[in-house]
C-alpha cells in the first residue's frame, strides 16, 4: 500500500521525498503542462529524483502515436516509469501490448467497475478512479472504489485512487480498499498531524516546563 505524490513541480517532489514514506510520483498532463517544460524533460528529472515509480500519461492523438509516445517514456527508465493510458475500450489495445512486453501500465480516469474489469483482463497493473471528481459527476466516488476492489480481486490489477481533496475522503477511500492513493503535497503534509496530537504535546511540553 503506497502513498504517492500527484505532482510534477520539482520543489514539491523534493519536499514529499524528504518525509521518507512517499513511494512514488504521478504525473498527468495538467501538472506536466503547468512546468511550462517539455514532459520527457520534466519526466527525466523526476525519475533521476525518485526511487520508485513514476506515473506519465500518453495523449497522442492516434492510438500508434499514443504507443509511440508510451514506448519514448518507459525507454528513458524501464524499471521506474508507469504508462498512464485513460480508460478507453480502444486504449485497451495499448495496454494489453505494453503489458505483454512488460511495460507496467495505469488505466487512469476509470468511472465504472466495468472499465476497471476490462483493465485487469488486459493485465494493467493500476486503474485509477478520481475519487472526488467522481463524487461531484456521479454522487458517490467512494462506493466506485468499493465496487472496483471487489470486481478486481483475485487479480493483479490494483485500484490506485486519485482526485483526493480531503482527509475524511482519504480514509473512507482506504476503508472501501483501495490499494494505493496519490494525494497532492498539501494533504501529504496535513496526514500525520492531528489537533488532538498537538494539544497533547503542548500539555506534556508545559508540564516539563513545569517541573523544571
Ligand atoms: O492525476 C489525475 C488526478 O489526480 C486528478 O485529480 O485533483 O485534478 O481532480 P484532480
Amino acid at each position: 500500500m503506497s502513498i504517492f505524490l500527484d505532482s510534477a513541480q520539482i520543489d514539491e517532489i523534493k519536499r514529499a521525498l524528504q518525509l521518507s514514506f512517499v513511494g512514488g510520483v504521478t504525473t498527468n498532463p495538467t501538472h506536466i503542462a503547468r512546468t511550462g517544460r517539455p514532459g520527457l524533460e520534466v519526466l527525466t528529472e523526476i525519475v533521476d529524483l525518485v526511487d520508485g515509480p513514476v506515473f506519465y500519461q500518453v495523449t497522442a492523438h492516434s492510438l500508434a502515436e499514443r504507443l509511440d509516445q508510451a514506448w519514448e517514456a518507459h525507454e528513458l527508465r524501464p524499471d521506474k516509469v508507469v504508462i498512464k493510458i485513460p480508460g478507453t475500450t480502444e486504449n485497451m489495445r495499448l495496454v494489453a501490448q505494453l503489458s505483454e512486453a512488460g511495460v507496467e501500465c495505469l488505466v487512469t480516469a476509470v468511472a465504472s467497475p466495468a472499465q476497471a474489469y476490462l483493465a485487469a483482463q488486459v493485465n494493467a497493473e493500476y486503474v485509477a478512479p478520481y475519487v472526488n471528481r467522481l463524487t461531484r459527476q456521479l454522487g458517490d466516488g467512494v462506493a466506485i472504489v468499493r465496487d472496483m476492489v471487489r470486481i478486481l480481486n483475485g487479480t493483479q490489477t490494483q485500484v490506485l485512487a486519485a482526485s483526493l481533496k480531503t482527509m475524511d475522503e482519504v480514509v473512507a477511500t482506504l476503508l472501501a480498499g483501495a490499494h494505493h492513493i496519490t494525494l497532492p503535497l498539501d494533504l501529504i503534509l496535513a496526514l500525520g498531524d492531528h489537533p488532538f496530537t498537538q494539544q497533547a504535546i503542548e500539555e506534556f511540553n508545559a508540564s516539563m516546563q513545569s517541573t523544571g
